[in-house]
C-alpha cells in the first residue's frame, strides 16, 4: 500500500520557507499522525539563487513550474505564490492533471470560482486553510467542526494590518498614517497596503468564511466594503468615552434566507471577546444555531503560522489518498449557485455619527430633527466646549436604524451651512 505523497511546491516565499520547516522539524510527529510520510519532491520559484531562512537540497529547485505539474509521481501542487495569474492558470493545469491542490490564495479563490468547479469536474480536492486567519483553523472549523449547525453569524478580525493599526492608535494615541508606516516596516502589510487599509483583503477572506457558513456562493461584489483611512483620533477617543472600541470587523448574517456580508470600521462593546482581540492578530466570533457562540483565535500572518494551516491541508489531503477515500470531506460545503443577498440600505444596526458643526443656538436641534425625521433616534450625545476653533465636533450614537435613511438624513445634514465637513458614520455592532 502507497506510504508516501508527493508535494509539489510552487513559491519559495515566506509561507513556503515556513511549511518547508514545519514538514522538516515536526516530520516524525507528522509521520506518526498521518501513518505515512509527506515528501516535497519539488520546489519551483522565479528566484531561486536568493538566500532563504532555510537550507534544503539544491536539486528540489527548479524554476520550471510545468515540470511540477505534469511529474506523474506529485500527488498535491501547493501554490503559494498568491495574485491572480499565473497562480489561476498553474491551479487549473494542476486540477487537469488530476492532482489536488492546496492554496492559500484567497484573492483567487474568492473571485475565481472556475478553481473550485474545475475540482469538482475532476473530482479532486482543494486545501485552502491559509486563505483565511493565518494559523486559526477557521475553515476547518466552518467545514467540519460546526457542520451541523445552521450557521446564523460571522464577526471576524481577519485583516491583521488593519487590526494593528487600529490596536496601536488606540493604545498610543497614534495617528492613521504614522502606524500604517511602522507595519510596513515590520512587514505585517500586504505588497499594496491599499489591500488592507481599504477592506479589499477582508473582503476577499469573508467572501471564502461566508459561502462556506451559508451554503452558498457568496461573491466578492456581494461584499459591502469599506476601510479604515477615514478613522481618525477623536473617533478613537469618542467611541472609548461611550464604552466601545473600533475594529475593522468582517460581518456575515443570515436572516429568513437572506445573507448580509459588510467588511467596514465598526464600534464594537469593550467588553465584546473580540474588543480584546489586537495587534496582528485575528479573531472569528462564529454563531451557530446548536453551538451558540465561540470564538477561533489565531495569528493571522507569518511564516511558520500560515506554514502550519498550509502543513496541516496536507495532512488532510495525505489521509484522504493514503486511505485510498480522496472525497471524505468535500470540497465545499454548498452548491455554486449564487447566494439570495441583502442589500445594504435595509442593514439594520446602530450607529456612530461624528458632525462636524459651527457652535451656534439651534445646531443641535436641525440635526436631530433630520434625523428624526427619518426615524432615526438620538440613544447619546457628546459635544466639548468651544476652544480655540469654532467648529466644534457633536457626537451622536443612534438607536437602531436602517441604513437607507441614515444615508438620507445625512445628505441633508451635510448641506445645512452650519455642518463644516462630511459627518463621519462608523457602524455599531452591540
Ligand atoms: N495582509 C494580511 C493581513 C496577511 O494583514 O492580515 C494575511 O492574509
Amino acid at each position: 500500500m502507497k506510504k508516501i505523497v508527493k508535494i509539489g511546491l510552487i513559491g519559495w516565499g515566506t509561507v513556503g520557507g515556513g511549511l518547508v520547516k514545519i514538514l522538516k522539524t515536526n516530520a516524525h510527529l507528522i509521520e506518526e499522525r498521518l501513518g505515512g510520510k509527506l515528501e516535497i519532491k519539488a520546489i519551483a520559484d522565479k528566484d531561486i539563487v536568493s538566500p532563504r531562512s532555510i537550507e534544503i537540497d539544491k536539486k528540489l529547485l527548479t524554476t520550471d513550474v510545468e515540470s511540477l505539474l505534469h511529474d506523474p509521481e506529485i500527488d498535491i501542487i501547493v501554490e503559494l505564490i498568491g495574485g491572480k495569474e499565473p497562480a489561476r492558470t498553474y491551479l487549473l493545469e494542476a486540477i487537469k492533471e488530476g492532482k489536488h491542490i492546496v492554496t492559500a490564495n484567497k484573492a483567487l479563490l474568492a473571485e475565481c470560482g472556475e478553481i473550485f468547479k474545475a475540482a469538482g469536474k475532476r473530482g479532486v480536492n482543494i486545501g485552502f486553510e491559509g486563505s483565511v486567519g493565518g494559523g486559526m483553523p477557521i475553515i476547518k472549523v466552518l467545514k467540519e467542526g460546526l457542520v451541523a449547525n445552521r450557521m446564523e453569524a460571522i464577526l471576524g478580525i481577519i485583516n491583521g494590518t488593519a487590526n494593528y493599526i487600529l490596536s496601536r492608535m488606540t493604545s498610543e494615541d497614534k495617528d492613521f498614517q504614522e502606524v500604517l508606516a511602522e507595519a510596513k516596516r515590520l512587514g505585517y502589510a500586504e505588497s499594496d497596503p491599499a489591500m488592507d487599509v481599504e477592506g479589499t483583503d477582508s473582503a476577499h477572506k469573508l467572501a471564502i468564511l461566508a459561502s462556506l457558513a451559508f451554503g452558498t456562493r457568496v461573491k466578492l461584489n456581494d461584499i459591502y466594503v469599506e476601510g479604515i483611512k477615514e478613522i481618525t483620533q477623536a473617533d478613537i477617543r469618542y467611541a472609548k468615552e461611550v464604552g466601545y472600541s473600533i475594529k475593522l470587523l468582517s460581518i456575515a448574517k443570515e436572516n429568513q434566507g437572506r445573507i448580509e456580508a459588510r467588511v467596514h470600521p465598526t464600534l464594537l462593546p469593550q467588553e465584546h471577546l473580540l474588543a480584546s482581540v489586537n495587534g496582528v492578530f485575528n479573531a472569528c466570533f462564529l454563531t451557530g444555531d446548536a453551538v451558540g457562540n465561540i470564538l477561533v483565535y489565531g495569528q493571522g500572518a507569518g511564516e511558520m503560522a500560515a506554514g502550519s494551516a498550509v502543513a496541516a491541508d496536507l495532512v488532510d489531503l495525505a489521509r484522504n489518498i493514503l486511505s485510498g477515500t480522496p472525497h471524505r470531506v468535500p470540497v465545499l460545503t454548498y452548491p455554486l449557485g449564487a447566494a439570495k443577498m441583502k442589500p445594504m440600505k435595509e442593514t439594520l444596526c446602530r450607529y456612530y455619527l461624528r458632525f462636524s458643526v459651527l457652535d451656534r443656538p439651534g445646531v443641535l436641534g436641525s440635526i436631530s430633527n433630520l434625523l428624526g425625521k427619518k426615524d432615526i433616534g438620538i440613544a447619546s450625545v457628546i459635544q466639548k466646549e468651544r476652544r480655540e476653533e469654532d467648529i466644534v465636533p457633536i457626537v451622536i450614537m443612534t438607536h437602531e436604524a436602517k441604513e437607507e435613511n441614515i444615508r438620507i438624513a445625512l445628505q441633508k445634514i451635510d448641506q445645512l451651512a452650519v455642518v463644516k465637513a462630511k459627518t463621519m458614520l462608523i457602524r455599531v455592532e452591540d
